[in-house]
């Protein structure tokens, strides 16, 4: 197989492109972190393809889908990984600016890459496309504001694509973790406050970029009949809140 793993430099993209390389695979490494993703690349040897790119840029995408060298332009599962939250801020209090950058990554982003990757698919009636949701886009949370809606936009976006892919044998899932340590997700989210980062995972045991990783190896090799609409992970010491009422 070939996987082209958007957000590749860090957290879950380096985890799986280290699973499916492990296992045999190729694995395309795309982000926009040069070094990181060339790093990566001497680690893994020639199974993998550093590719920088900018999913929030459609030149970028285009350019670097473009640039591909030949035996490396089938690619049998994108996973739409590179994403972010910024900002834990409510509402009305949030830079303008946080929002429009999570929504050009977590949506635009995610379907500029699939749009661009999914006729290949559709004409060799084979390919799998990943999309990395959360919990967040499942249940709300005081500061989850637009990042929880953009990764409802992601799940939504999955299922309306199974539903134009049904006969084509492309396969589309929503892979929505919860609480996961170890990947750079809190320290972007607190614009690299490490201390505020840190306090998220204390005293709990986080689910690992490795699970994650291992979720999207398994949802990729199950028999082609077998399509994952939607799958939703949380560590164990992760649960749900009451309702929040204001009491006068
Ligand atoms: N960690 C969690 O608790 C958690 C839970 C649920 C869902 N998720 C989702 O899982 C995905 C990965 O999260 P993570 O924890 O692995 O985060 P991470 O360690 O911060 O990694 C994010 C990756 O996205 C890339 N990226 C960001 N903006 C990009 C852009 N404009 N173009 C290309 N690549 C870009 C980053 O690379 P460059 O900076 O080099 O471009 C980095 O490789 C995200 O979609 C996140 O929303 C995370």
């Amino acid at each position: 197989m070939i996987v082209l793993i958007t957000g590749a430099s860090a957290g879950f993209g380096a985890a799986m492109a280290r699973t499916f390389v492990s296992h045999g695979h190729r694995a395309i490494l795309a982000a926009r972190r040069t070094e990181r993703l060339d790093e990566l690349a001497r680690e893994l040897g020639d199974s993998a393809l550093p590719v920088t790119l900018d999913v929030t840029s459609r030149a970028s995408i285009e350019a670097a889908l473009n640039g591909l060298p030949e035996g490396w332009r089938d690619i049998d599962v994108l996973i739409n990984n590179a994403g972010l939250a910024l900002n834990t801020k409510p509402a009305h209090e949030v830079p303008l600016e946080d929002w429009d950058t999570m929504i050009a990554t977590n949506c635009q982003g995610l379907v500029t890459m699939t749009r661009a990757l999914l006729p290949s698919m559709v004409a060799r009636s084979s390919g799998l496309v990943i999309n990395l949701g959360s919990v967040a886009g499942h249940y709300p949370y005081p500061g989850g504001n637009v990042y929880g809606a953009t990764k409802a936009f992601v799940e939504q976006f999955t299922l309306n694509l199974r539903a134009d892919l049904v006969g084509t044998g492309v396969r589309a899932t929503n892979l929505a973790p919860g609480l996961c340590g170890g990947t750079e997700f809190s320290n972007v989210r607190f614009k690299g406050d490490d201390a505020a980062a840190a306090k998220v995972y204390e005293g709990t045991v986080p689910l690992t970029a490795e699970d994650i990783a291992n979720t999207a190896y398994w949802i990729a090799t199950l028999p082609p009949h077998v399509n994952v609409n939607s799958i939703e992970l949380m560590p164990t010491c992760q649960g749900f809140s009451p309702f929040a009422i204001k009491r006068s």
